[in-house]
C-alpha cells in the first residue's frame, strides 16, 4: 500500500554550546493510510524530536540537517513555512502529553477551537463555536454548550486532552501525531482517550503516529511498531511479530521489563545501564554497551537495518545471522 508519510534518512541535530546533539540520527519509517504506527523507546531516544521534525516545530538550536519527510509528493523538510502552516492542523495534527502546553490559558475552549476552524475551514466565529460544541460532544465532553465558555484551567487533565483531540480533529487531518497522549492521565481516563482515538481512526480513516513508552498501549492500539534507540530505528515489525518474535536484543529487553501487577517493577529495570546521551554515543552499535549478546564486532561497527521476513527489520548482526537477510540502509 502506498504510504501516507515516509521519513527517509532523517537527521535532526541540536547545535548547543557544548557540542552537537544528534537527537535523531538517520531515521527511516513509513506510515500507511489508516494505520496506527507505534514509536517506542526509552526516554531521550529521539521520539519527540522525530515527531516535531514532521511538524517542522523543532526549537532552536535544533534543525533538520539531512533526510526527507515525504507527504503527498512534498518534502516537509523543505517546503516553505507558509505551505507548512497549511499542512499543520489541516493535514497533520499533533497532540502532546501535557495539553496545557498547547492550550492558551487566556482564551475560552470555544474560542480556541473556533479559531482553529476559522483558520483552516474559513468558518466565521458563530459557526465556529457551533462546530466546537459538536466536536466537544463527539469527544464525550458533557455539557459541551457550557464547556465552550470555560477556560482551560477549569478542566481536568482528561477533559483537556479531549479538547486537544477535538481541536486536532476539527480539520479532519490525514495524520494525527500523538506524543504520549495518555501518560499524564489515570488509567480509567487513559482507556477512554484511547477508545476515542480508535473511534476517530475508524470513522475518519485517520492514520495515527502513536508515541508511547507503554507497551500495553502499543499492544492495544498499534498495527505496526518502530523501536528507537539512540536516535535510530533498531527494530520495526507488525505488532504481533514484535511481541512474539522480537528481533533486536533491545526490544527483547523492553518486553521483559513490562511491569506486572504483582511486582511493581520500574519500566526497563531489566536492561542494565542507561541510554547513552547523544553527545557521547558509543562507536559501533549504540546498544552494545548494554547488550547481553554483544560481540567484539558490535563495539566497532554499526549494524545496518537488516530486512527480515514479513517486513520486519532489525539493526542487529545476530538478526542477520538468523536467516537469509539482505542489507538495507545504514
Ligand atoms: N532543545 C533541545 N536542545 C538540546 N537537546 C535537545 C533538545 N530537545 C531534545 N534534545 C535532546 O534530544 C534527545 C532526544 O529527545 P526527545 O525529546 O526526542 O526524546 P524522547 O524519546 O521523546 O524522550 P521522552 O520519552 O523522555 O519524551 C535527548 O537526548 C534530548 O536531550
Ligand atoms: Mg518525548
Amino acid at each position: 500500500m502506498e504510504p501516507l508519510l515516509s521519513i527517509n534518512g532523517l537527521k535532526t541535530h541540536f547545535f548547543t554550546s557544548e557540542g552537537v546533539v544528534r537527537s535523531v540520527d538517520g531515521v527511516d519509517l513509513t506510515i500507511r493510510r489508516g494505520e496506527t504506527l507505534g514509536v517506542v523507546g526509552e526516554s531521550g531516544c529521539g521520539k519527540s524530536v522525530t515527531a516535531l521534525s514532521v511538524m517542522r516545530l523543532i526549537p532552536s538550536p535544533g534543525r533538520i540537517v539531512e533526510g526527507a519527510i515525504i507527504f503527498k509528493n512534498s518534502d516537509l523538510a523543505k517546503v516553505p513555512e507558509k505551505e507548512m502552516r497549511d499542512i499543520r492542523g489541516n493535514e497533520i495534527a499533533m497532540i502532546f502529553q501535557d495539553p496545557m502546553t498547547s492550550l492558551n490559558p487566556v482564551y475560552t475552549i470555544g474560542m480556541q477551537i473556533a479559531e482553529t476552524i476559522r483558520l483552516h475551514k474559513g468558518f466565521d466565529k458563530k459557526k465556529g463555536i457551533q462546530r466546537a460544541v459538536e466536536l466537544l460532544r463527539q469527544v464525550g465532553i458533557p455539557r459541551a454548550e457550557q464547556i465552550v465558555d470555560e477556560y482551560p484551567h477549569r478542566l481536568s487533565g482528561g477533559m483537556r486532552q479531549r479538547v486537544m483531540i477535538a481541536m486536532a480533529m476539527a480539520c479532519d487531518p490525514k495524520l494525527l501525531i500523538a506524543d504520549e497522549p495518555t501518560t499524564a492521565l489515570d488509567v480509567t481516563i487513559q482507556a477512554q482517550i484511547l477508545d476515542l482515538m480508535r473511534a476517530l481512526k475508524k470513522e475518519h480513516g485517520t492514520s495515527i503516529l502513536m508515541i508511547t513508552h507503554d507497551l500495553g498501549v502499543v499492544a492495544e492500539m498499534c498495527d505496526r511498531v518502530v523501536v528507537m534507540y539512540g536516535g535510530k530505528v533498531v527494530e520495526q515489525a507488525d505488532v504481533e511479530t514484535l511481541f512474539e518474535h522480537p528481533a533486536h536484543p533491545y526490544t527483547r529487553g523492553l518486553l521483559q521489563s513490562i511491569p506486572s501487577l504483582e511486582e511493581e517493577k520500574e519500566w526497563l529495570d531489566s536492561i542494565p545501564g542507561n541510554v547513552p546521551i547523544p553527545s557521547e554515543m558509543p562507536e559501533g552499535c549504540k546498544f552494545a554497551p548494554r547488550c547481553p549478546h554483544a560481540m567484539d564486532r558490535c563495539h566497532i561497527e554499526e549494524p545496518p537495518l537488516y530486512e527480515l521476513a514479513g517486513g520486519q527489520k532489525s539493526r542487529c548482526f545476530l538478526a542477520a545471522g538468523e536467516g537469509t537477510l539482505c542489507r538495507m540502509s545504514y
